[in-house]
């Protein structure tokens, strides 16, 4: 059985500057459009890795890269990039419908994978995947990056010692202006993997039952704006609210215990998280009903700046050096996307609540 891995276990692991890497591992990322680079420069700049190849169908993606990473192979042809057996691990940055079938070659031609979120189309290629990963002794790993967001562990790390109390529900809001996606995928599929690979790691359990309405306002049949509501065990409820027809880019969630509460915005650049001592309870002492409200100081947690996907990049990287499993497993990748299949059900039954 592989060793089970910490983010922390693996930060505790970085090389000194002017320590030379043993074993680098040789990646290649498959996708080059908007989030690909980014992938690319976070191995590139990673000690223990090499970025060797990129692939993209489209040569004018690969084009002004030759430029940033010279000495890195391009191809438009990801099957060359299987077939070379230099390359160890495989990222895949392309459109959701892909990730399936070029994650299950990669993963037969003996490569470890990193797939973007979500893992896949479906929860049944998901497990296919999980599957191969085993058969074939690989690295299977999902691109939930805000599980490698230093303000998400903190606040997993404030409900894990219960320094908030019990928790009772979680409200997020993912909205802004755009970017309708070309693969005919709707904004959940898009926006909401984010918030809800957030909320089962701050809950640490996965959601009984999901109901979802939304609508599709500028294009047909894709929806533009949707609310899902989570139901989990232990009466814990969440609401996630995800739209690309929105005046404003909002990226908040609030999280209410029955000591304390906090609201997390991840587009405050210094205090991202601000936790309010605050509550509410029955004062049955009373001979009338009577609520209390506590309304304590308001503080904002010292937070570490560092850039969430080189934390994820880092964290692939160590798992297949140290054979352990990522933090954010092939099986947590499936969690998701089990959600997100409910939710779409969901909404085209009119809201009706559907079993996980
Ligand atoms: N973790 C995050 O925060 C985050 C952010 C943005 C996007 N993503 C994810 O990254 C993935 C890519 O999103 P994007 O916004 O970069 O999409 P994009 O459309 O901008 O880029 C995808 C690229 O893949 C290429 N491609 C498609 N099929 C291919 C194939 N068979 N072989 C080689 N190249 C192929 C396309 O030509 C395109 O350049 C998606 O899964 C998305 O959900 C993750």
């Amino acid at each position: 059985m592989p060793k089970r891995a910490t983010i922390e276990k693996s930060r505790s692991r970085i090389l000194a500057p002017q320590e030379e890497p043993a074993v680098a591992v040789r990646v290649a990322v498959i996708g080059a459009g908007y989030w690909g680079p980014n992938l690319i420069r976070n191995f590139h700049e990673h000690e223990r890795s090499r970025v060797v190849t990129v692939c993209d169908l489209r040569p004018d993606r690969l084009r002004p890269l030759a430029k940033r990473f010279p000495g890195v192979k391009l191809t438009t042809k990801y099957r060359e990039v299987l077939q070379d057996p230099t390359i160890d691990a495989v990222v895949i940055a392309t459109p959701i419908t892909t990730h399936y079938t070029i994650a299950s070659q990669a993963l037969r031609a003996g490569k470890h994978v990193l797939v973007e979120k979500p893992l896949v189309s479906t929860s049944r290629e998901g497990e296919a995947l999980i599957r191969l990963a085993r058969r074939h002794g690989k690295i299977l790993m999902v691109g939930h990056t805000f599980e490698y967001n230093p303000a998400v562990l903190k606040v997993a790390e404030l409900l894990r010692k219960g320094e908030l109390g019990k928790l009772h529900y979680i409200d997020a809001i993912r909205v802004n202006l755009g970017l309708h996606q070309s693969d005919g995928r709707n904004v959940i599929w898009d926006l909401a993997p984010h918030d809800l690979s957030i909320i089962l790691h701050w809950v640490g359990k996965v959601p009984k039952r999901v109901s979802a309405w939304g609508r599709s306002f500028v294009q047909k049949g894709v929806e533009d704006v949707a609310f899902i509501r989570l139901e989990f065990p232990g009466q814990i409820l969440a609401h996630v609210h995800i739209s690309w027809l929105s005046p404003a880019k909002i990226r908040r969630m609030t999280v209410v215990a029955d000591k304390k509460m906090l609201i997390y915005d991840d587009l405050e650049s210094v205090e991202k998280i601000k936790i309010a001592d605050r509550s509410a309870h029955l004062d049955a002492s009373q001979e009338k009903l009577r609520i209390d409200y506590r309304l304590g100081d308001i503080v904002s947690p010292r937070v570490e700046v560092t850039e969430p996907l080189f934390q994820e990049c880092r964290h692939f990287v160590d798992c297949i050096l140290e054979d352990c499993i990522p933090n954010t497993s092939g099986e947590k990748g499936v969690q998701v996307v089990r959600v997100l299949e409910a939710a779409d059900k969901s909404i085209k039954r009119g809201g009706l609540s559907v079993v996980v």
